[in-house]
């Protein structure tokens, strides 16, 4: 397995482009199976998961091109309505193509998703959306059997919380029920309002996306369409802090504060200049040391969750204590014993996490637990001094496209050391 070996201790300068949302381009991609036509996807991030739903869908009978970073979809007929185990649990989102299938073929077989490592996410909002919109579903082996043989019928829902996964699933098999669909208490991620986007150019119907009550007027059929994918937040963020942890100043092109929602106040509370340009965004840290800042993690436009591991990296070395906590996810501080490991002065309280800011980490080898925690340890290894090994990379291939290309580039000591972990 790929490690990375960083070493620690030099500013960084210069330029990052952000990519496109991973967690918006994969709902793009499942919305290809709403139309028999093509459906081009701009800005598509090259990234494991990426190749991952390709596979699925794939298997569902839709043509992939890759064109540079132009991923044109065409699901022209569906060839197989059924989601096996194997891929889709080593991706959740791809349970995400049950909506499409059931929408467009009346039925769909989908396995469950199962737990994983940041907590048991379960999908019962999913089903429970697809249910008022008249499927009938049922549970058979681990999978999901679902069936609407006279179609989808729109219906209002109104979410017990937040549930973004939840909440892109109903859009997409709303756009081809019969009749409104009302998704009340709805999330409002820009991801959200990036698919919005899209289905309205294949036609479809959607007023509201972005608020929390999302109005979708049924159509016969969608058609093809060109669609950008949005600038990755996530990316963006964490790029964000890594002048708090390094020092520097770094250009990041395609970033704009709105996606940041919460973050953009925290990160300026922690003493990070972020200055808007015509195509991005200029960071740089203003003092020696960041300050320490509360958060509480929230849906969209709160602090997200994504971001959460990564501040904490920020956190390890500001001055002063801050008080973390995690409110969506109920197993992500696992990168907190890995950044103890290099000096981070952390204590864990079920869903709080208390750190107090030391002057510097110090490098050693440390294990990436899931995609975002790794990024932590990227940021606590570039401020850090000597080297840092981050073990299990694989996690980061997920969801961050040419990491060290990108941080190497504005002078970070990054590379990838191919082999045995
Ligand atoms: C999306 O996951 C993202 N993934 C996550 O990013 C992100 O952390 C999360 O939204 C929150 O912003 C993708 O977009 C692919 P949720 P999702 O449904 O949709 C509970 C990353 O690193 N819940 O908003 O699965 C759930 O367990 C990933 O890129 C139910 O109980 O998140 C969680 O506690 C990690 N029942 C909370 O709701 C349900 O049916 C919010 O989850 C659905 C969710």
């Amino acid at each position: 397995m790929d490690r990375l070996a960083i070493i620690g201790g030099r500013p960084l300068f210069g330029e990052i482009e952000i990519s496109g949302a991973k967690n918006s381009a994969l709902k793009l991609m499942a919305a290809a199976l709403l139309t028999d036509e093509a459906l081009v996807i701009e800005n598509t991030p090259r990234l494991a998961d990426v190749e991952m739903l390709l596979k699925l869908l794939a298997r569902h009978g839709a043509e992939a091109k890759f064109d540079g970073s132009t991923l044109r979809l065409h699901a022209r007929t569906i060839n197989s309505t059924e989601a096996p185990y194997d891929l889709v649990r080593k991706m959740r989102a791809s349970f995400n193509v049950l909506g499409p299938l059931l929408a467009r073929e009346g039925k769909a077989r989908v396995s469950l998703p199962g737990g994983c490592a940041i907590g048991a996410r379960p999908v019962d909002l999913h089903l429970k959306a697809l249910t008022a919109m008249g499927a009938n579903i049922e549970l058979d082996e681990g999978y999901v059997v679902a069936a609407a043989p006279g179609g989808l019928k729109g219906a209002k829902i109104d979410f017990p919380f937040v549930s973004v996964g939840a909440t892109e699933h109903a859009m997409l098999a709303a756009t081809l029920a019969a009749g409104e669909t009302v998704l009340m208490n709805a999330a409002r991620e820009p991801e959200i309002v990036d698919l919005a986007d899209c289905l309205e150019k294949m036609g479809a119907k959607i007023e509201g996306a972005g608020t929390s009550a999302i109005h979708i007027t049924g159509v016969e059929r969608l058609g093809g369409a060109k669609h950008k994918v949005v600038a990755d937040r996530i990316e963006f963020g964490s790029y964000a802090m890594a002048p708090g942890v390094a020092g520097g100043e770094l250009f990041l092109r395609n970033g704009r504060l709105d996606l940041l929602g919460g973050a953009a106040g925290a990160l300026a509370e922690a003493g990070l200049q972020l200055t808007e340009e015509e195509d991005g965004v200029r960071v740089k840290r203003l003092g020696e040391r960041c300050k320490a800042v509360n958060i509480v993690t929230q849906p969209y436009p709160g602090f997200f969750t994504d971001l959460q591991a990564q501040f904490m990296a920020l956190m390890a070395t500001a001055d002063g204590v801050s008080v973390i906590k995690e409110t969506i996810f109920e197993n992500r501080f696992m990168h907190a014993p890995e950044l103890a490991r290099m000096g981070a002065q952390i204590s864990v309280d079920g869903q709080t996490a208390t750190v107090r800011g030391v002057k510097r980490l110090k490098g050693a080898p440390v294990m990436a637990t899931d995609l975002r925690a790794s990024m932590s340890l990227v940021l606590a290894g570039v401020g850090g001094e000597g080297q840092t090994i981050i073990n299990r990379v694989y996690h980061l291939d997920r969801g961050f496209e040419r990491l060290e290309e990108k941080l190497s580039h504005c002078g970070a000591l990054i590379e990838r050391v191919k082999g045995e972990e």
